[in-house]
């Protein structure tokens, strides 16, 4: 398989070279392709004829968007047109990834892929903007939505991830405070690489709901965290109300893996155990907090 994957150098795009290193594989950083630009998008498919593409690229700093709508919009929806558009052009398979921040959360129960999606933030209107143009466009695609994103490489738009978030507060020795109220499923990126090299391989296009397995707030997610790193900060529940975020977000944002399970081919661990692996991944790359 000819494989160009774009934002090689993210979080789950790092795990996505490692997990596809057998393919033809043409990684694209930032550098190497901005999605918001639609002549150098088709020139480089047009360049290396991927039968493949895989779009890791967001912009996703979820209060940011609030404030910079024009930016959301140019990466999360018409860089994704862009890409839908040269793909068209070159008879290549479009892999998109996107998030539940597309729903409202308000359903009390996971959500499936056939269920409305209603954003209650800039990021997830961007993010949804963006399916519709690819599903708009394109016969032959993949939309995979997942949640919570951790792995080794850190997310190069958020400047790390949670669980190095909450080990760096821990050991500065500071109070830390969480919100007990958005209950969601953090998902290991090296799992998510696995599913989506296993769902590619396939012909059964279509939206993909692709997340751990069972729930948590981010409250119990950090105490699960700093159980497994043997470590006792001072670790509070808070409310979203007193966090103060700018943006709104699901309050319980569980997606059902109903289409991945209808085709056989749900790859997903729980939570606790993807969190356990990457515990022990991170161990490589900062030896000296063994
Ligand atoms: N992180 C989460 O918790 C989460 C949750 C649900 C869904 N998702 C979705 O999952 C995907 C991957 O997330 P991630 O955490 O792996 O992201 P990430 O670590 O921030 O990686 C994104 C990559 O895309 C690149 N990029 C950003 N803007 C670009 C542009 N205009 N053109 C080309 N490349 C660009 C980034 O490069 P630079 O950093 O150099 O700009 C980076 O290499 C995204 O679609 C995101 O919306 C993430």
């Amino acid at each position: 398989m000819k494989v160009m994957l774009v934002g090689s150098n993210g979080q789950l795009g790092s795990d996505l070279v490692k997990v596809l290193r057998d393919e033809e594989l043409i990684p694209l950083t930032h550098q190497g392709i901005d999605v918001c630009e639609p002549v150098g998008v088709r020139a480089t498919l047009r360049r290396y004829q991927p039968e493949v593409l895989i779009n890791t690229a967001a912009y996703h700093k979820v209060d940011e968007c609030e404030v910079n709508a024009e930016r959301a919009f140019a990466v999360n929806t018409l860089g994704v047109r862009n890409l839908a558009l040269a793909c068209r052009e070159e008879g290549c398979v479009l892999v998109h990834l996107s998030t539940d921040y597309v729903f409202d959360g308000r359903k009390g129960a996971a959500y499936v892929e056939t269920d409305l999606p209603n954003p209650i933030n800039v990021y997830g209107l961007s993010k949804l903007a963006g399916e519709y143009f690819l599903r708009y466009l394109l016969e032959h695609y993949f939309i995979v939505r997942t949640s919570g994103l951790f792995g080794v490489a850190g997310s190069s738009g958020k400047g790390g991830n949670f669980v190095e978030l909450m080990l760096r507060l821990a050991r500065e020795g500071r109070p830390i405070r969480v919100v007990n109220d958005q209950v969601l499923s953090p998902t290991y990126t090296l799992n998510l690489a696995h599913q989506i090299k296993a769902l590619v391989q396939t012909e059964h296009y279509g939206l993909y709901h692709a997340t751990s397995h069972g729930v948590c707030s981010w409250y119990q997610f950090a105490a699960k965290i700093f159980e497994l790193a043997g470590l006792c900060p001072s670790l509070a529940p808070q409310t979203t109300a007193e966090s103060g975020a700018r943006a709104t977000r699901p309050a319980y944002s569980e997606l059902e893996k109903a289409a991945l399970q209808r085709i056989g081919l749900d790859r997903m661990q729980h939570w606790e155990d993807g969190l356990a692996a990457y515990m022990e991944a991170r161990q490589a790359v900062h030896p000296e907090e063994r």
